[in-house]
Parts: C-alpha cells; structure tokens; sequence
C-alpha cells in the first residue's frame, strides 16, 4: 500500500511520510516509467489538489503493469521531487538511449516508435537544460540508429511511409530530413560518413528549442499565420536558427559545419530567408542540401498518398525554384531521389 503524503507530516522528501507541497515537486510524463524498472528517488502519485501518494520507493524494482494499470485509468503524471529531476532525465535518456543501441530492436516500425521518443526526449531536455553532453548523445543515438535503418532499407517509400506516423511532428520531421538527405548525399557521391553525420545531426537539432509543432511548422515569415503569431513567438520563430547554431557551436570536439546549416536552414533560393536573407550563391552547397530536403519533407509530410503523380507536382516545384546557384547539385541529387520514390522503391 503506497503511503500517504500529505501537509500536515514532516519535511523530508525522501521519507515515507514527509510533507510534499506541489512547488516541491516536478511532474513526468507517466508513459517515462515504462521505459525503466527502478528509479533513484521516491516516485509520488497525485491524489488531490494537495494530497500525494508514494506510489514508488527510491531504487526499488517495480512492476510494469503497475504504470500500465494507472495510465489505464487516465493518470497522465507522476511526481518526483523537484531536486532529483535532473538526475531522473539522465537516467531515463541513458535508458532510452540504451534501448535503441540494443540488438533487440529488430523490427523497423518499434525502432522508429524509440527513435521519435529519444528525439522527443533531448528536445525536453534541450529545452531545460540547453544542448548539454545527453541531447547531443540522444541526437547521435538517434542519428547512428535512423542510418543503419537507411543502410538495411531497399525500399526508401515504405520507409518514409512507416516514420510519417503523424503523432510528432518536430521529431518525425526531424527524422525525415536525416534520411532524404542521406540519400541525396549518396546521390550526389559524398559518401564520407562525416558528411551524412553532419546532415543528420543539423536533422535532429535544428528546432530542438521550438516549444511546438506549430511554430516548428512555419518556413516562410511571410505568411498569414506567421503574422497572428504573438510577438513573443514571433521571435521565437525569427531567432531559433541562430540561437540553437551558437548553442551547436559551443559544443567541444563537435562535427564541423552543423552549426553553419543550422543557422542558414530557413534562408531560401530567393535571398529572401532568415535570419541573414542569404543569396544562392552565398549558401554553401552543404546548407542547399539541407534546405531543399526540408522543403521537399515538408510537402510529402502533407500528403494524403506519395503517389508518383504528387511527387511529380513537387518535383516541377522544385526544378523551377532550386535550379540556381549553390541550389543545383543538391537539386539533382534530389530527383534522383524521387525517381527512386515514383517507381516505389
Ligand atoms: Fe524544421
Ligand atoms: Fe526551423
């Protein structure tokens, strides 16, 4: 029976019936504590206004089904004290990170399930902790797993098919660029690993510090909805490249150039972009690629059905807008891709 916390005990968080206040604690995700067995501090349930229950002790093994049955019965959090929450989000990235290296993970579709939580998981943490040692190591976890599933896949449209799972969108996309740009790298002939590294960790990072899809949606500033944004998201949107390339850029020993892609991937063929309204022949090839996948990822990402008719619509697209400049390569390297696409290979 778990025991009853409530104002009226004592003090210290870690006994069994200590006072927790709400401002004491920080609230998870209760989905989390599928993805461990044990955790280093007591674990609370909420059961009133100000009454919490410890649903957990500090470093005991608990059972699964336990969480199964409280999210069976709608609880979406649990609470852990404020103090260790940072220990906690370590321990659970190390889990999740561990989880994707492991050999078990054989099949594609649980892969990409794991995938999009660790992504998911360095964007929370990005966006408490900034770009810290674990959101660079999930986004490589993620990178170096999204890159064997490339290596092993003959079918590139039924991969891209099975990671539009339409749940997260930031981390989905995040995903989809890594692979086109994958293939247009390879299509291209820069086959040196480094390269595709690049690409994918600016994929995984590039808008981890955006607080939602919505804004993570916005390509253009010069739209409707970006103009009924509130100023505060507003430069949210306006300053994200440059924020999260400095934060890259402060990272030791870090892939070269990630930083730069990041912080031209929303400048445009038209010199129109931000945040610096770069020319096409001022954006390195390198930083083309990646603004071209993006685009691209982002007109499949609105489609009802891939078919090689829609692709063709985006292709004219793309030829009458990429066909300039740092653009062109890229731009080959990019019909190659839909080539394989249209014939759903
Ligand atoms: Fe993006
Ligand atoms: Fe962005």
């Amino acid at each position: 029976m778990p025991d009853r916390i409530t104002k009226e005990n004592n003090n210290n968080n870690n006994s069994n019936n200590s006072e927790v206040e709400t401002k004491d604690l920080s609230k998870v995700d209760i989905n989390k504590f599928l993805k461990m067995n044990t955790v280093k501090c007591n674990v609370f349930i909420q059961l009133g206004s100000n009454k919490f229950i410890k649903l957990i002790n500090a470093n005991e093994l608990y059972d699964l089904d336990l969480i199964k049955r409280y999210i069976n019965k709608k609880i979406e959090y649990l609470f852990i004290p404020k103090n260790n929450f940072k220990s906690f989000m370590d321990e659970y990235s190390g889990n999740l990170s561990a989880i994707l290296n492991s050999t078990d993970v054989n099949n594609d579709d649980n892969k990409i399930t794991i995938q999009t939580e660790v992504l998911t998981s360095a964007r929370n943490r990005a966006r408490v902790f900034g770009i810290d040692d674990d959101v660079v190591n999930q986004a490589t976890a993620t990178t170096n797993s999204v890159f064997s599933m490339v290596q092993k896949q003959d079918n590139l449209s039924s991969l891209l098919k099975k990671m539009m799972q339409k749940k997260n969108y930031i981390s989905e996309h995040s995903m989809l660029i890594s692979v086109i740009a994958t293939y247009i790298a390879t299509n291209m002939n820069w086959i040196g690993e480094s390269t595709i590294q690049k690409l994918s960790m600016a994929a995984m990072l590039h808008d981890v510090l955006l607080k939602s899809d919505e804004l993570a949606m916005i390509d253009n500033i010069n739209t409707p909805v970006f103009e009924g944004l509130s100023n505060h998201d507003k430069k949210a949107v306006l300053d994200h490249p440059y924020k999260i390339s400095l934060l890259v850029d402060e990272i030791q020993n870090f892939l070269p150039d990630v930083a730069e892609i990041i912080l031209t991937h929303h400048e445009t063929p038209e010199g129109d972009g931000f945040p610096k309204k770069m020319s096409a022949l001022r954006t390195t090839q390198l930083s083309c690629l990646f603004i071209i996948t993006e685009d691209f990822v982002n007109h499949i990402y609105n489609l009802e059905k891939a078919t090689a008719e829609e692709i063709e619509k985006i292709e004219s697209y793309c030829k009458e807008r990429y066909s300039k400049g740092n653009y062109r390569k890229p731009l080959e390297g990019l019909l190659k891709t839909t080539q394989r696409m249209k014939l759903g290979q």
